[in-house]
């Protein structure tokens, strides 16, 4: 015999379903509203973003100051340098204002107009940087030195990945390199678990609370689609980019520099 009390073995999962869907709103931390309980980077996001983005992604400002760093290597006084996804508009200002002295385009794009009207606040003094809003499947990447996804792909349906790093590598500058970051699923089941445990205390620890914690986990459902490390690379290595390196990795989070050859591959 069950030592479940009845009304737990009474409870259908069809019930559970519905008592979910009449919250008001996921709770996600912030005063990030979201009325559909999808994660949106739009609907007053943008307002919020830093403060959330930065407790939520570890290592988010070291990542931004090794793209920096990275970017000396790359940066070319006609080149043009391109954030995909900008949101706020910040590493794409950390990076214009390292090479100010140089000749260089920086461009930022984003698909969210709030984010987009926040990050061109934010640049407004700065001559060298252009925030458009536009898909990245749109954009046009020719000429590009340097190109920074920073937590962006993952947003991308997983069945257009492969074609758009393609596309980027065809039209970016011999040379030039692909800095991505991006949230991974672990290689095995009990990595997984491990990992989802000490990255819910990881942000338990920044305050925010379960119930946000467990709202922005269930907001993202069918939003941000992970891929594992090796399935990234492969893209990468698909995609025609020459050694992928993994050069940033805290518990599911990881950073690959990715630089398109200078010899073309030899046909056949
Ligand atoms: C996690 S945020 C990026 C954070 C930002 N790179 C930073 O360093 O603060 C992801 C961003 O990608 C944008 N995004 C999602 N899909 C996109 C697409 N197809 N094209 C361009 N931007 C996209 C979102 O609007 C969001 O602002």
């Amino acid at each position: 015999m069950s030592n479940a009390t009845p009304d737990a073995d009474n409870v259908s999962f069809a019930q559970v379903k519905d008592d979910e869907h009449s919250l008001p709103e996921a709770a996600v931390g912030d005063d990030i509203q979201l009325p559909s309980r999808r994660w949106s980077f739009g609907r007053g996001t943008a307002a919020h973003f830093d403060d959330h983005v930065a407790k939520s992604v570890p290592g988010y400002h070291d990542g931004h100051a090794l793209v920096e760093e990275l970017s000396d290597f790359f940066v070319a006084d006609d080149g043009r340098v391109i954030e995909v996804g900008c949101s706020t508009g910040a590493l794409t200002s950390r990076l214009a204002h390292r090479h100010e002295a140089m000749n260089a385009e920086f461009l930022g794009v984003d698909v969210v107009d709030d984010m987009v009207k926040v990050a061109r606040d934010r640049c407004s003094d700065q001559a060298n940087v252009h925030i458009e809003i536009v898909d990245a499947r749109r954009v046009d990447y020719t000429d590009a030195c340097l190109i920074v996804m920073y937590y962006t792909l993952q947003f991308i349906p997983l069945w257009q990945r492969g074609a758009l790093l393609e596309r980027i590598q065809r039209e970016m500058r011999r040379g030039g390199a692909l800095v991505l970051f991006e949230k991974t699923r672990l290689p095995n089941g009990t990595l997984q678990d491990m990992c989802n445990q000490v990255y819910d205390a990881y942000k338990l620890a920044r305050c925010f609370s379960a119930e946000e914690v467990l709202g922005k986990t269930r907001s993202l459902r069918g939003v941000l689609e992970p891929l594992t490390s090796a399935e990234n690379m492969a893209l990468l290595r698909r995609a025609g980019f020459g050694e992928p390196h993994v050069l940033y990795r805290q518990l599911a989070f990881e950073g690959i520099l990715a630089v398109k050859p200078v010899i073309e591959a030899a046909a056949g």
